[in-house]
């Protein structure tokens, strides 16, 4: 063979096999690959092929990426550690993972065995900083407090800053809401009372006012702005164990909201998910909303599941369709359901 000949067979092979290589991981036999398709309560690869690892997460975006962030609950981690994991997506179905972006020991007087849970992004355009909440407990959940730790990126590696009860209340699991006009709310469960959803101080580091207390035993607290009217969603207080969602309304934040309602069939149990977020995707010809629900697996919490579904929302309605697998247009915001 002369050497032009081996030099281009060289390339070719070089051009042909570097790709296989480089997404080795996703095309392993057996591994799943990331689709166009969103499947409420199956597994949900991520661009690598693995599950993704963000149980009762929430998501931002910023410019044209959302970033998702979760607990990250994935087999065989270090457990002297709770990690917060990261993932982005430029249409909410593609999911990189992009690291876990928090992994931090019990802080100060807590015990090994204590507890993170429920992690939210919020990103501060002033200061510049990512500014990450979540709950934070001890293993019986008596200190009912939430922890924040700081980045100026947002894949990481936020540095833990403090933990605190929110204006003084107990807070169990926590919900984010970002309003239309930018302003940052935090939803937080206090036991004793109901829930209540309170503004962030301006550089998002401490909790500031509060805008209602909504005297319903909630939690998986989410809230979105949707055509002139807050809906509030959450579940009842049945630990893992899924129950009946349930939504009210009210055209301030600070109410008056309408009793609650079921936003699935009671026997259902919110189809075996429990709220985690609403997430309002405007579109160039439809504005959706997304119900993000975990179904979790208590005894292999990294097999928990997520369940997503465009909701019916409008005139002061609510409901979760039954699940299907469907898609998003993140362009028009259109959504259709999907054969495959
Ligand atoms: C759920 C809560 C979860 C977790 C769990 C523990 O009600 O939403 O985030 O705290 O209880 O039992």
């Amino acid at each position: 063979m002369n050497k032009l000949l081996r030099v281009a067979l060289f390339a070719v092979v070089f051009i042909v096999v570097t790709p296989i290589f480089a997404n080795a991981k996703s095309l392993l036999p057996g591994k799943p690959v990331s689709s166009d398709t969103i499947r409420p309560g199956e597994i949900w690869p991520d661009t690598d092929g693995n599950h993704i690892q963000a149980h009762g997460g929430g998501i931002i975006k910023i410019k044209n990426t959302y970033f998702w962030y979760g607990e990250q609950r994935e087999q065989g981690l270090d457990t002297t550690y709770r990690y917060v994991s990261c993932y982005s997506s430029k249409d909410l179905t593609h999911w990189k993972f992009r690291g876990n972006v928090l992994k931090m020991l019990p802080p100060d007087t807590l015990k090994s065995n204590w507890i993170l849970e429920r992690p939210k992004v919020y990103y501060n355009a002033k200061t510049k900083k990512y500014v990450m909440y979540f709950h934070v407990d001890d293993s019986k959940y008596r200190i009912a407090q939430v922890g924040i730790a700081v980045c100026d990126k947002p894949d990481g590696d936020f540095t833990y800053v403090k933990r605190f009860r929110p204006l003084g209340h107990e807070s169990r699991d926590i919900g984010q809401f970002i309003d239309d006009d930018g302003t940052a709310y935090l939803v937080f469960e206090d036991r004793k009372f109901g829930f209540r959803i309170a503004r962030l101080s301006d550089d998002y580091m401490d909790v500031e006012k509060e805008m209602t207390l909504v005297k319903e035993h909630m939690e998986g607290g989410a809230i979105v702005h949707y055509d002139g009217l807050y809906y509030a969603i959450g579940s009842a207080l049945t630990g893992w164990k899924a129950n009946p969602n349930k939504y009210a309304t009210a055209p301030t934040l600070e109410g008056p909201w309408t009793e609650f309602q079921d936003i699935a069939p009671v026997e259902t149990n919110t189809y075996g998910s429990q709220s985690t977020m609403l997430i309002k995707v405007v579109g160039s010809k439809n504005t959706v909303v997304i119900f993000m629900g975990d179904k979790w697996n208590p005894k292999n919490q990294w097999n928990s599941r997520y369940f997503w579904m465009p909701l019916e929302i409008g005139d002061g309605k609510l409901w979760l369709p039954k699940p299907q697998p469907w898609k998003l247009t993140i362009k028009t915001g259109k959504t259709s359901v999907s054969s495959k």
